[in-house]
């Protein structure tokens, strides 16, 4: 229903403004929210470019006002930025820093909101729960300030979180997005494919995720698209990273430390499985399956050809595996 959703956008982009406003301008806000922002080493422009704001730490505040500005309690509980209990109505954002999740053209579709303090039982990140304008399968957080350098560049650098982009573009790597913490799906590939065929995936540097996150990159490669891969120092990530080096630094260590997928994908399954035949068997499979997920032919000859010296088997048993998984494909 296109009036509903019109709805949800406008009250999104009211509460956006709100809480820019409460930022800026209020005691709370100044103390608490730019503070910290601050402490963070964004400046002001960089924390305006990004929209950011604070949710006061009160039950209501925000709903409050913006009933009385005549923004109906239908959509505010539409977009989630109200909880209703019965006859109460409470803020989701209570008391967080707030990063507007914005479209390809600038709409404010949802949020995400970041606890102040260390209380460990609280979740770090709270995002905007699913609605009709909000499908977190479906957006890159900082497409909008991020697409035209991302077609200039002709590459796109895809981190986890929000500050990892926001610190990014303020060392002047602009064609940076997040797929804000969850594994990367077709549709978030697909609005980065309008731009530019080739994404460098950045890992935080605490390979908790590494591995399974592998999985969803052959999804880059069956939309004919480059990938390469960039990890971080131990216990860095590309936020901590940009903020204690100069641009030149970080632009020397994205290009010396981006590898090629497959390379990648072989270098490090091959560590873990490099003793145990059985174990590397597995590997070399995973491998070529990656590999029949590439369109281009030629393409996935070189790459066959690159793993077979990697992983020390013959090119011969690579393509008749290859051959075997394209046939199931085609079945
Ligand atoms: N995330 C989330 N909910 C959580 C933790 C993380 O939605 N409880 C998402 C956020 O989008 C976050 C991203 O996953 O930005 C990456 O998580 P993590 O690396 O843990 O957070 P950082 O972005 O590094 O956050 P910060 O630097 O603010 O601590
Ligand atoms: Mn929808
Ligand atoms: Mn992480
Ligand atoms: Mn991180
Ligand atoms: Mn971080």
């Amino acid at each position: 229903e296109q009036s509903l959703k019109e709805s949800l956008y406008l009250v999104s982009e009211y509460a956006s403004k709100y809480f820019q406003e409460t930022m800026h301008n209020t005691n709370a806000g100044k103390a608490i929210a730019l503070s910290y922002f601050k402490e963070r080493g964004f400046t002001l422009e960089t924390i305006k470019k990004f929209d950011l704001g604070y949710c006061l730490d009160e039950w209501s505040a925000f709903t409050d006002t913006a009933l009385k500005k005549g923004y109906k309690l239908e959509f505010l509980e539409g977009t989630g930025l109200t909880i209703v209990k019965g006859e109460k109505q409470f803020d989701r954002f209570k008391g967080r820093v707030m990063f507007p999740i914005q479209s390809m053209s600038g709409r404010v579709l949802g949020f995400g909101g970041r606890i102040l303090t260390n209380d460990k039982k609280a979740a770090k990140y709270l995002n905007s729960p699913e609605s009709d304008i909000y499908h977190k399968s479906k957006v890159l957080y900082g497409i909008f300030q991020a697409k035209q350098s991302i077609a200039k560049e002709d590459n796109c650098f895809i981190v986890e979180g929000y500050t990892d982009v926001i610190q990014f573009h303020q060392s002047g790597i602009t064609n940076t997005v997040s797929s804000s913490g969850t594994a990367l799906t077709s549709d978030q590939i697909r609005l980065i494919n309008r731009l530019t065929k080739n994404i460098t995936v950045l890992f935080d540097g605490d390979a908790a995720g590494l591995r399974a996150s592998l999985r969803g990159i052959d999804l880059i490669l069956e939309q004919g698209m480059n990938v390469k891969v960039c990890t971080f120092p131990e216990g860095e990530d590309p936020d901590s990273f940009a903020k204690s080096n100069t641009e030149n630094e970080l632009r020397e260590y994205l290009e010396e430390h981006s590898q090629d997928f497959i390379q990648f994908k072989a270098s490090i399954l091959f560590e873990d499985s490099k003793n145990d035949p059985i174990k590397k068997a597995e590997t070399v499979r995973d491998i070529v399956n990656s590999i029949s997920k590439i369109p281009d032919r030629i393409k996935a000859e070189i790459y066959i050809k690159e793993c077979a010296r990697i992983m020390d088997v013959s090119e011969g048993v690579l393509f008749s595996t290859l051959a075997q998984l394209n046939q199931k494909e085609n079945n």
